[in-house]
């Protein structure tokens, strides 16, 4: 029987909120909050856009944040990547937000959090997208600053779905947040973490064994154990693999050099991502399409990596069922 061509992928599970700030945004914000920006144009902005790795990459993420600055300007991100993720064909996404990269320059958490959660309440009746929200922690700050952001989200009225890791990941494993992950699991947040996209294999582990995470974010160096790979596979551990962001990050020299198909062949429950779309050249269509064009995947291929999706989702199951 023939299967149906999926093209269009269903379910993000690897976006950060804060990496969905696409240029012309910056320059409409910086004049709403009248910041003189670094660049006299759009194209000078653009020219930044070429990266030697993840630090590299974090430190214009970060200092383009600085536009957004109250409420509105929260919303308006955040409502316009679900105008675009929709356009792309998601239908649910699991959003990454970084409190830290605005509670660290000033602005408060309230505002911040207040802004993003705004458009992603009204985003399934705007936009028929469902989401869930992961506030991620940056892992190059101290364990202790997380601890009291979270302590502060349980407290207020925005409620969250879940927490993660990101930002520079070398030099600060997993290891250091063994207690904020336990008072998240207490509290019955779903956990994940960014692990093996720069570092190590080992960072992968202690994110399984001591964060206990229910996927890992990228994970992509988990290729190089093989006891890892088959833990992975014999737990069904999700990975979110973000193939243009892989490339743009210089993690693989090429998009032809990208591990994906040995990923499946192994039996690893890969996803398909954007990461930071505004950045690394695409959002999840793209990505797809990025890929089916280079490895000409198949409508069965095309069909796995949608079903993986919706699988590694925090969803219930009957929402499940209707995605798939
Ligand atoms: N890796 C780590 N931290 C991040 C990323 C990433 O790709 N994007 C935004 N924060
Ligand atoms: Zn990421």
């Amino acid at each position: 029987m023939a299967l149906p061509l999926i093209t269009l992928p269903l379910v993000e599970l690897h976006l950060h909120i804060e990496g969905t700030l696409e240029p012309e945004l910056i320059f409409d914000l910086a004049a709403r909050n009248e910041v003189t920006l670094p660049w006299a144009s759009l194209d000078e902005l653009r020219a930044q856009y070429e990266f030697a790795d993840l630090s590299s990459f974090l430190d214009l993420y970060y200092r383009n944040l600085d536009v957004v600055r109250q409420r509105v300007d929260f919303a308006d991100l955040t409502r316009a990547y679900l105008k675009r993720a929709a356009a792309g064909g998601v239908r649910h996404a699991e959003i990454f937000f970084d409190p830290q990269a605005h509670t660290s320059r000033g602005i408060p958490l309230a505002i911040a959090l207040g802004g993003v959660h705004d458009a992603l309440a009204n985003s399934v009746a705007e936009f028929g997208l469902s989401t869930k929200l992961i506030v991620t922690f940056l892992r190059d700050r101290p364990a202790s600053e997380a601890l009291e952001i979270l302590q502060q989200i349980l407290a207020g009225d925005v409620s969250i779905d879940g927490i993660g890791l990101d930002s520079a990941e070398v030099g600060y494993p997993p290891s250091l947040f063994i207690e904020v992950f336990s008072l998240a699991r207490a509290n019955g947040l779903h956990l994940v973490a960014h692990a093996g996209e720069e570092g190590p294999p080992a960072y992968v582990w202690e994110a399984l064994d001591l964060l206990q995470v229910e996927r890992v974010d990228h994970g992509i160096r988990s290729l190089e154990d093989d006891a890892l790979v088959e833990r992975l596979v014999a737990d069904r551990i999700p990975l979110t693999v973000c193939p243009l962001s892989n490339v743009r990050l210089r993690v693989i020299d090429t998009l032809a050099d990208h591990p994906l198909l040995g990923m499946l062949e192994r039996g690893l429950l890969v996803t398909i991502n954007s990461d930071d779309p505004a950045y690394f050249g695409g959002y999840v269509d793209d990505n797809v399409a990025a890929l089916t064009a280079e490895f000409a995947l198949d409508a069965a291929q095309l069909a796995l990596l949608a079903r993986n999706g919706i699988e590694a989702s925090f969803l219930a199951a009957a929402e499940k069922a209707v995605l798939n």
